[in-house]
């Protein structure tokens, strides 16, 4: 078992508290930094059914640099996952500088504490959003970034602090170098299998997954699929999908990664983490009326501004060097969205 402290930064959120259960199940103490600005603080209280184990739960804004370094102080933290931000793509249209305040100084922030504490070893929450329109349809880390919004460039502009922050330690040859790792997730849905946590959007979803979910228990009346002119195999727009549950595995192998020879003199690498195939809207319809037999019922709509028609992960990075692929189909997806949604209808309440 491993006793290391693990601070998750965004813990009570969707990913975060799935990742506070696979870090719990792993054997790590885990200590959760969240103002709760997009989360419910009963998401921690499932965590800690699901595995009979406890957490730490601090509630402070990733900006407050005196309560973090408070905690800092008094935690032994060894690795800092970070999830905590904004993530709305539309809003930080609309409120672009509250996007960067949260985003891009939150991170500022909480570096400067790590520094301050000489915690240096870091996962952090990106996004294939950095990507922008690469002319390939399978994304390689490799490609130029080139974000188109708000949101995604806060997510570049860490993704830059972040390297910076790296090159510049090297160049010291400090004892002990910043270890970090970009992970850009592709779209993650679904649900811990318990069906006790899972994804729960304030007011009406803007993503795929959750809108499907709720039109299918009632809650909302029909699902817009946006265009079927698009050119893909059947005009829908296809996407990545990965179950959160591996979505959150590769963090841990993230962890395993900076501690491993790997990253003994540190260093600040981009990781994808996909599935490495893409479905269809119509494809994700029609797994959710089979596998759930509820009618999803949908119409189609004109294209929404700004979806690319295609876009998947090249994965084979993160199986090479953090050893990790996903183990969960999309019928595991729906299956265990479906579970949290039947079972939490009106989410946490
Ligand atoms: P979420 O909103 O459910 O979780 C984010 C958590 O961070 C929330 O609990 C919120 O209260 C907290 N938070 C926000 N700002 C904070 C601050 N300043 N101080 C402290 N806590 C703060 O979102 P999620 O879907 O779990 O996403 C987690 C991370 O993964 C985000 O950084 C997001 O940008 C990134 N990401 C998400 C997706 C996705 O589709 N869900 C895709 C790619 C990347
Ligand atoms: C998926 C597909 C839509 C809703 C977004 C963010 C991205 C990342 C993940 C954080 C597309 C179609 C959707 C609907 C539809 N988040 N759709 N009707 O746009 O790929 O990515 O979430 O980093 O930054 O942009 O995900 O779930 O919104 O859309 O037809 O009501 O479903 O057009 O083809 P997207 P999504």
């Amino acid at each position: 078992m491993n006793e290391q402290v693990v601070l998750v930064t965004g813990g009570a959120g969707y990913i975060g508290s799935h990742a506070c259960v696979e870090l719990l199940q792993s054997g790590y103490r885990v200590i959760v930094v969240d103002n709760l600005s997009n989360s419910k603080i009963e998401s921690l209280s499932r965590v800690k059914q699901i595995t009979g184990k406890t957490l730490q739960f601090y509630q402070a804004d990733i900006r407050d640099k005196k309560a973090l370094a408070e905690i800092f102080a008094k935690e032994p933290i060894a690795t800092v996952m970070h999830f905590a931000g904004l993530k709305a793509v539309g809003e930080s249209c609309e409120q672009p500088l509250n996007y960067y305040h949260n985003n891009v100084y939150g991170t500022l922030v909480l570096t400067e504490v790590m520094a301050e504490a000489n915690v240096k070893q870091l996962v952090f929450s990106s996004s294939a959003t950095v990507y922008g329109e690469p002319s390939c349809v399978q994304y390689v880390e490799d490609f130029p970034l080139g974000a188109v919004n708000p949101y995604g460039r806060s997510k570049a502009m860490i993704e830059d602090i972040l390297r910076d922050l790296s090159v510049a330690d090297k160049h010291i040859q400090t004892k002990s170098p910043w270890k970090i790792a970009l992970l850009r997730y592709f779209n993650p849905i679904g649900a811990h299998e318990s069906g006790m946590i899972g994804e729960d959007p304030n007011g009406i979803p803007n993503n795929l997954m959750p809108y499907v979910s709720q039109v299918a228990i009632g809650k909302l009346e029909q699902l817009a699929v946006f265009g079927d002119d698009y050119p893909t195999r059947d005009g829908t727009g296809i996407r990545d999908y990965i179950h959160v549950v591996d979505l959150v595995k590769g963090h841990i192998k993230a962890i395993d990664a900076l501690e491993s020879e790997k990253f003994s003199l540190g260093g600040c690498k981009a990781y994808n983490l996909g599935a490495g195939r893409g479905c269809s809207v119509l494809e994700i319809i029609s797994a959710f009326e089979r596998v759930t037999g509820r009618k999803v019922n949908y119409r189609v709509a004109p294209r929404r501004a700004g979806d690319l028609a295609e876009f998947f992960a090249n994965p084979e990075l993160a199986l090479k060097e953090l050893n990790w692929k996903v183990e969960k189909n999309l019928d595991d997806m729906v299956a265990d969205t479906w579970n949290w949604q039947s079972k939490n209808p009106q989410g946490y309440v």
